[in-house]
């Protein structure tokens, strides 16, 4: 019969045949349950689909879900290469009935399927059920024809499936394939049961009940049914084999590795090809799924079957990365039932061959510290936990690993001797912290990290996520519960809310259970990586140990991501523009603008930023895909990655890059790589567009940039457009218009306001008549003397009122006060050339400047010039200097 992948579509569209909705495998790390590490069944994406709490468009479906078993409750990774059915990733074909068909139809359909589609012969097959389950007794002699000493009840838990301590849970009905008496075992409940002969080959769960808590059991609104078959079982079966890593999938894998090393598949280090084939799969799949290696949570089970493989890599004689060179292999297999993988293929080969040159630098040391840790050991003795711990700690060899590798030699590890090295080193870990200055107010983050590790973060794929409430903070105390009104912190075990940090601002949300509500008003990340989630109880009251959803608020995040790609483009536009000393000194990234602080000594100009806007928006416009990686902080900067300021780095980091530029278009070296832990766009074209607002001082030789994008660019520029309406409206032009329009009218304003000031000149001094009225003159000593007062004439017109006056009396004194709007007066005295002699226009100023309030004043001979507060005693100014002529 067929390879794996006809088998698999024979699966899915014998569902769909029968009615089903064939729906996508869900990702590894499942997004609605909080206890589980990685997803490890077909029914865990519809765990809230049997609860009732979840509807879907369909009451039946089929699914061929990719499943990890490594790390957490179901752990086969010790187990994986030694067996014949041990993976930690496999496929589980499974139909599903959500409260439409229940037994009759679960074991019809898996009857037909198997003895029919697949036409596997019946005589061979037995089934098991729940000991007390007559119903589906009665169906499998029905439908099967089976008779009673091949239907055979089981009292224990193998046939009450559970998904956990909690959720959906039913009886259920396996079906045995039976390979032969050439092979040593017996059937299920038979004292020979674990022998190799009778393989399990289909799971049929009875879904009727809910676990709520471990002692409480509800039924489910409507019975309903999960199954799960092992594909690769399966497989094995229809093409003849009787070990899983014999079928096409896995020899196409193995001799991948064969090829790459020139040792033979099938010899003395045939564990070691099987590790590596199963540990590149679960690698290469989770990395798709946004796993990466690191030293906590599944990042660290990733590493630990990474690192696995890449022992038996090196007993394989590899000298070189070799995991990275079996990828093509699986992509070819398995790339078009899971496209993630094709997707993803870049990053997966980049992270397995990173991972492997990092630890091949202290893989080999590490082994032969083993081995001559081991030299006098022999079998059932135990390795010391100390030297265990040394490895761990320094030559990054998880316990496992270490295990594996005395395995062969049948030598164990003494596993308490390493906990107790573990906790010595945490103890004096925490003596740093605890009670040093500032941090001892924050203490408590670093209790909670030390209990409970790290959270995890899963807002780099999701942005909704089930956790476990691990602790409830209220004014600095722990605490078991809140209550509706109460302001408190919450730390989960795992969390989609990015705590602030590089720039980015906290995410804001919702946690809720069924009984309680609370709004997250920030999130920030304390204690070395412990997430803390400031919010208000709003309804019910929440306690420690709950269950919550965390839900992001999916606008907010959208628009932080948008603003922080968008920095990462305005930078190296920034330094391309304005030259390489351009650092990046601050940012902010927040929901409504970013704001980006860099090193430049000067103003930019509008040119410049325009430019430099221009070419963000190109790469916008590229709509390429932003991708990141993990890697070693030198090889990312040798990579040409700018780093963040202020930033801590840990030995790795994430390297993030966007678009193409004119460089890279010959280099192939992305646009922008920076080192970043931030959340960004999917796609550059998700940014939609920047817009640089301005840009500023904020201290010497520091400039900051301002800019918005996305909705916000937009509504920015609408309401431009808008003011640009209204004015083209105001003047009665079109838009285009505008600017011709306001340069006529300041021209117009500018004419306009010399004509009124000649006007009001000439009305002031005498209904338009040129120098004065007659009745302003006087004859005083034999002079004649122009005296005035002007109403609202300004200082710097009265000169050439003065000269005029001088002109129309041809020989004597001119002496004018303006007064101003404000009350204020200015005096010119104007003294004609012909009695220069006589009399000092600067003196008899100062007189009048005198009468006015003020003091002094000054200018030449002929003409001089002064002020004083008081215009009322204009008057009197003019009466002043008269009386000094005559004196
Ligand atoms: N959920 C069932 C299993 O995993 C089908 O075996």
């Amino acid at each position: 019969m067929s390879g794996v992948n006809e088998i698999r579509s024979t699966f899915l569209d014998y569902f769909r045949k029968n009615g089903h909705e064939v729906v996508s495998s869900s990702p590894l790390v499942p997004r609605n349950d909080p206890t589980l590490m990685f997803t490890n069944a077909g029914m865990v994406q519809f765990k809230n689909v049997f609860t009732g709490l979840e509807k879907r468009p369909y009451s039946t479906a089929a699914t061929a879900q990719k499943c990890v078993r490594a790390g957490g409750k179901h752990n086969d990774l010790d187990n994986v290469g030694y067996t014949a059915r041990h993976h930690t990733f496999f496929e589980m074909l499974g139909n599903f009935s959500f409260g439409d068909y229940f037994k009759e139809n679960a074991i019809e359909l898996a009857w037909n399927l198997i003895t029919k589609e697949f036409g596997i012969d019946a005589k061979r097959l037995l089934v098991t059920v729940y000991h007390t389950d007559d119903e589906a007794f009665g169906l499998w002699k029905k439908i099967a024809g089976l008779t009673d000493d091949r239907i055979i009840r089981i009292a224990t838990s193998d046939n009450f499936w559970a998904m956990g301590d909690t959720g959906p849970c039913g009886p259920c009905s396996e079906i045995f394939y039976d390979h032969g008496d050439h092979i040593w075992g017996g059937p299920p409940g038979s004292p020979e049961e674990d022998g190799d002969r009778f393989i399990e080959i289909w799971n049929l769960v009875f879904m009727q009940y809910e676990q709520v808590t471990k002692e409480e059991r509800v039924d489910l609104p409507r019975p309903s049914i999960d199954t799960g078959m092992g594909l690769e079982r399966v497989a094995a079966l229809l093409q003849g084999k009787h070990d899983n890593y014999d079928i096409d999938l896995f020899r196409a894998l193995i001799s991948a590795s064969e090829d790459a090393t020139g040792i033979k598949a099938d010899g003395e280090r045939r564990a070691s090809h099987r590790v590596i084939a199963d540990h590149l799969r679960s690698s290469a799949f989770l990395i798709a799924d946004g796993v990466l290696p690191s030293n906590e949570g599944r990042g660290y089970v990733l590493r630990r079957i990474m690192r696995r493989a890449m022992r038996h890599a090196e007993l394989l004689g590899a000298r070189e990365p070799l995991m990275w060179k079996l990828l093509p292999t699986l992509v070819q297999q398995m790339g078009r039932a899971y496209p993630e993988l094709v997707r993803a293929e870049a990053l997966i080969s980049e992270t397995l061959r990173l991972e492997e040159n990092r630890f091949r630098k202290t893989l080999e040391r590490g082994l032969s510290l083993l081995s001559d840790a081991t030299t006098t050991l022999g079998k059932g003795d135990m390795l010391d936990g100390e030297t265990a711990f040394k490895l761990y700690d320094t030559y990054g060899f998880p316990l496992d690993l270490t295990q594996d590798a005395l395995r062969a030699r049948e030598i164990g590890v003494d596993i308490s001797g390493f906990t107790d090295a573990m906790e010595r080193q945490k103890a004096e870990a925490r003596s740093h912290w605890a009670g040093s200055g500032d941090k001892a107010t924050e203490t408590i983050w670093f209790e909670l990290k030390d209990k409970f590790g790290a959270t995890e973060f899963l807002g780099y794929d999701t942005e909704t996520a089930e956790g476990v409430v691990q602790a409830i903070v209220r004014d600095g105390k722990a605490v078991e519960a809140a209550a509706a009104g109460e302001h408190v912190q919450i730390v989960v075990n795992q969390t989609p809310f990015y705590g602030e940090s590089g720039g980015q601002m906290g995410d804001t949300g919702l946690i809720s259970t069924d009984y309680s509500k609370l709004q997250v008003a920030d999130t920030q990340k304390k204690g070395e990586g412990v997430f803390v989630h400031s919010a208000v109880v709003t309804e019910g009251t929440l306690k420690q140990g709950d269950a919550v959803q965390l839900a992001v608020d999916h606008q907010r995040r959208s628009r932080l991501r948008s603003n922080h790609s968008a920095t990462h483009l305005l930078h190296e536009a920034l330094r391309e523009v304005l030259g390489s000393h351009v650092a990046q000194k601050g940012s902010l990234v927040a929901p409504e603008r970013l704001r980006f602080d860099v090193s430049h000594p000067k103003p930019m100009s509008a040119e410049e930023l325009q430019v430099v806007e221009d070419m963000a928006n190109a790469i916008i416009l590229q709509n390429a895909p932003v991708t990141t990686r993990l890697m070693s902080v030198d090889d990312a900067i040798a990579e040409g990655a700018m780093a963040l300021f202020g930033e801590k780095y840990g030995d790795e980091v994430r390297v993030v890059s966007m678009g193409t530029g004119i460089e890279g278009q010959k280099t192939g070296k992305p646009y922008s790589i920076e080192l970043c832990g931030g959340t960004h766009v999917h796609a550059t074209g998700d940014i939609g567009l920047v817009r640089i607002l301005g840009e500023s001082a904020v201290g010497a030789g520091v400039r900051r940039v301002e800019a918005v994008t996305g909705d916000a660019a937009r509504t920015y520029l609408a309401e431009q457009d808008e003011r640009i309406k209204a004015l083209a409206g105001a003047l009665k032009v079109q838009p285009a218009d505008v600017v011709a329009r306001v340069e006529s009218l300041v021209d117009e304003r500018r004419k306009l306001e010399k004509e009124l000031a000649d006007a009001k000149r000439r009305l002031a001094m005498g209904g338009g008549r040129q120098g004065g009225s007659a009745e302003d003159v006087k004859e005083i000593a034999g002079l004649k003397f122009l005296g005035k007062a002007l109403q609202g004439i300004d200082a710097k017109d009265l000169k050439s009122l003065a000269d005029e006056g001088k002109a129309s009396i041809g020989s004597g004194v001119v002496t004018l006060i303006g007064v101003s709007e404000d009350g204020k007066a200015s005096a010119v005295v104007a003294v004609t050339d012909d009695l220069v002699g006589r009399f000092s226009a600067v003196d008899l100023v100062r007189v009048a400047s005198a009468a006015l309030g003020g003091k002094g004043g000054g200018g030449r001979p002929d003409m001089a010039q002064a002020g004083g507060p008081d215009g009322a005693k204009a008057g009197e100014a003019l009466d002043a200097v008269a009386a000094a002529l005559g004196a």
